[in-house]
């Protein structure tokens, strides 16, 4: 199989996804393991997971980049975030492959279609849906019992992957946040005013915490890593030294 491009096969049960340390499909000297990263938007997390899935030559899953697949989807063909069942019927309809890191949406690589501020939105109400949700963590979990993997979202060290080796939570303050969406923002050049952004960080907070499945929070055995005062480099090396020491001690 070729190791870049990652098709979901059969459906996948966590407890099935144990494997051997120092495995084959390993491209570094640690061991097969999942790493999970979860936290709000703003923490860094997307940058920092990949830059660590690229340290320890795992595979990267960017997970939200799948809620926002269907939140484009349902744009595209005019579904109320609201119609669940027609929510579901897309997700099932939807095919994903992690293609050289990224996910592809039936073949296609839509990553410059799903930053929009629209999908942004739509992406936080297709997240409360149950049957996208559970859907989506079955298609995550049959690429992970492929690959060493950093799996990076708000449910993967709770729903996900509840026996993954290591996990982590990012944090950090609010205002801090909404300050680097902001410059990431400017840096494509976009101009939106700050307190919209932290009033439109804060509702998607709320609504990522209250949901009745899979709420945004840590997982019991989580490591909690506060970034506000942290480069993306030390974070990247923080999470990078726990994960070797607890490959070594495995
Ligand atoms: O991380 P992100 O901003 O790309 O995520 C997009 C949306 O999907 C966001 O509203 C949170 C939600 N999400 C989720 O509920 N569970 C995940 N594992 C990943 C993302």
């Amino acid at each position: 199989m070729n190791a870049d491009r990652i098709r979901s096969r059969a459906p996948t049960d966590e407890s099935t996804l144990r494997r051997p340390l120092f495995g084959s499909t390993s491209r570094s000297n640690c061991p097969e393991m999942i790493v999970t990263i979860d936290g709000p938007a703003g923490t860094g997390k997307s940058t920092v997971a990949r830059l660590l899935a690229k340290q320890l030559g795992f595979a990267f899953l960017d997970t939200g980049s799948m809620y926002r697949m269907i939140a484009l989807r349902s744009l595209m063909q005019g579904i109320d975030p609201g119609n669940a069942e027609a929510l579901e019927q897309l997700t099932l309809k939807s095919r994903m492959e992690l293609v050289n890191g990224v996910i592809e949406l039936d073949g296609e690589n839509v990553e410059g279609l799903i930053r929009t501020a629209e999908v942004t939105k739509v992406a936080s109400l297709v997240a409360q849906v149950p049957a996208v949700r559970s859907e989506l963590v079955r298609r995550q979990r049959e690429i992970a019992s492929t690959n060493n993997i950093v799996c990076e979202g708000r449910d993967q060290g709770t729903v996900a992957f509840p026996h993954a080796e290591c996990k982590f939570f990012l944090t950090a303050a609010p205002e801090e946040r909404a300050r680097r969406r902001q410059a990431e923002l400017l840096a494509k050049g976009e101009h939106v005013d700050f307190e919209k952004l932290l009033q439109e960080q804060t509702a998607r907070d709320q609504r990522d915490e209250v949901r009745s499945v899979a709420p945004l929070r840590p997982a019991e055995d989580a490591v909690i890593v506060d970034t506000t005062s942290y480069t993306v480099d030390e974070v990247v090396r923080i999470l990078e030294r726990t994960v070797r020491e607890r490959a070594a001690s495995a």
